[in-house]
């Protein structure tokens, strides 16, 4: 988090507030959000996008992500910040009603939307619904029948980009269960489909997510390439000249020193001259007609590093590992409930004292978390000082994206509060489960 700074005494505060205070007031183990950071991030990307587009086709537009960490006090700054919303599930679009986000600002996502979920989004007027199967199509088409509406939709391509991340998390690929593919023309005949249907569907665009944790435009060139010149294809043979592409979301963060991501502006720029090449495909079918508008959805990238996780360190272990070795561990009071995300992907963090500072020379140390699972692991190796022991405290950077989000209540773990700071102020906007939440849900009547 960008407001993060060492203290004389070696103690870490954010935006004015130290850490020992946020222990006293909040507890450990703490998800800590510099608010002001994320909505710089939010910031950084809409003038951005809106900037370095402004010729390509009159600038572009950013979606924040939810999926990555979505609460109430999150989706009202997106809101002030003037962003878009993309929320994938009836729960995310919850939130955003709670907050009264304007629906026409709102992207609906997701490979199996409910009846339910498809009804709500529609009923409160979302702006699109990017539609990813056949059945989804009809299943939009019967309930915009049903409520007199016609459903502004996007379709979700699978354009076969393999962006270079970690398998799991790489949906660009043909092999997967998102979108139409492009080959095969399975895409067009999407497209097609939709504007079979003039009375009950509009066919806003064409929408593409190659994946996440990319540190290398080229997989977006390829992508808006390949969505480009579907567009142009159904604006010659369909007709239609779709109004909006969305190129997805995607970009890196660094979780460690091994990570340089590139700034918005460097991207927006990046993007916006493959974007303006391809678009004279579309200007060669239509010369007078106008190019699509983009629009973008980074998650990570906003979130992600304007958080990190404090914990306290409850054991310090040395273990003889062989020939003499010795490997410390450093137990905290959290791990894979909070931060699933390394044992789900060996995705690597770092880790720092964050309550004093220590003239010990400097250990390698593998930090754990508190589970019944020795693939409970928060950092794999990270250099501490040698005197590292009960009490201290610890802080994870880069842990806003995809850790409350993916987080889970394992081993009857309560979920860590969400503390925001800002001007020297710190404010719980996720409080703490307790045990009592840990137990509402239990139903035994003997
Ligand atoms: N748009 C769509 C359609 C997406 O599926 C995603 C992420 C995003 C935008 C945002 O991507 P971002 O900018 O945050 O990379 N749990 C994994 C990440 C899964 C991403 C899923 N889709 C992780 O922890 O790395």
């Amino acid at each position: 988090a960008r407001n993060v700074h060492r203290r004389g005494d070696g103690v870490l505060e954010v935006a004015g507030v130290d850490v020992l205070t946020l222990q006293r007031n909040f507890g450990t183990a703490a998800y800590v959000l510099d608010e002001d950071d994320f909505r710089s991030r939010a910031r950084a990307f809409k003038q951005a996008y809106a900037a370095a587009f402004v010729d390509a086709c009159g600038g572009a537009d950013v979606y924040y992500a939810g999926k990555a960490f979505l609460c109430t006090a999150v989706a009202r700054w997106v809101m002030e910040e003037g962003l878009f919303l993309d929320v994938c599930s009836g729960g995310e679009l919850a939130v955003a009603q709670r907050v009264g986000f304007p629906g026409e600002r709102i992207g609906f996502h997701g490979n199996n939307k409910s009846v339910a979920e498809l009804r709500a989004a529609l009923t409160y007027g979302v702006g699109r619904i990017i539609v990813d199967s056949f059945d989804e199509i009809d299943r939009i088409v019967a309930l915009a029948g049903e409520l007199d509406v016609v459903a502004p939709v996007m379709i979700r391509v699978t354009v076969g980009v393999e962006a270079h991340t970690h398998e799991f998390i790489a949906t660009g690929h043909e092999d997967q269960k998102f979108g139409f593919a492009l080959t095969g023309g399975v895409a067009f005949e999407a497209a097609r489909e939709v504007l079979a249907h003039p009375d009950r569907l509009r066919l806003l665009g064409l929408h593409s997510h190659i994946g996440s944790q990319i540190f290398d435009t080229a997989g977006f060139e390829a992508s808006a390439s390949r969505l480009i010149g579907l567009h142009a294809r159904i604006a010659e043979e369909l007709g239609h000249n779709a109004p909006e592409i969305d190129l997805g979301g995607g970009y890196g963060i660094a979780y460690t020193s091994q990570h340089t991501p590139l700034a918005p502006a460097l991207l927006a720029e990046q993007m916006s001259h493959i974007v303006e090449t391809e678009f004279k495909r579309i200007r060669d079918v239509d010369p007078d007609g106008a190019v699509p508008r983009v629009s973008i959805e980074p998650g990570r990238a906003i979130v992600g590093p304007a958080a990190f996780t404090l914990y306290e360190v409850g054991t310090v272990k040395p273990v003889v590992v062989g020939d003499g070795q010795v490997r410390t561990y450093v137990s905290v009071d959290g791990g894979m409930s909070d931060n699933p995300r390394p044992a789900l992907y060996e995705a690597d963090y770092s880790a720092t004292l964050a309550n004093r500072s220590s003239e010990a020379p400097p250990v390698v140390v593998r930090v754990v978390g508190k589970h019944c699972e020795s693939g409970d692991i928060v950092v794999l190796d990270e250099w501490l000082p040698g005197d590292v022991r009960p009490g201290d405290l610890i802080a994870v950077p880069g842990t806003g994206a995809y850790c409350r989000a993916l987080s889970s209540q394992y081993n009857h773990t309560p979920r860590p509060p969400v503390v925001a700071v800002a001007d020297g102020r710190a404010r719980v906007i996720v409080r703490r489960e307790t045990i009592d939440d840990l137990l509402a849900l239990d139903v035994d009547e003997p």
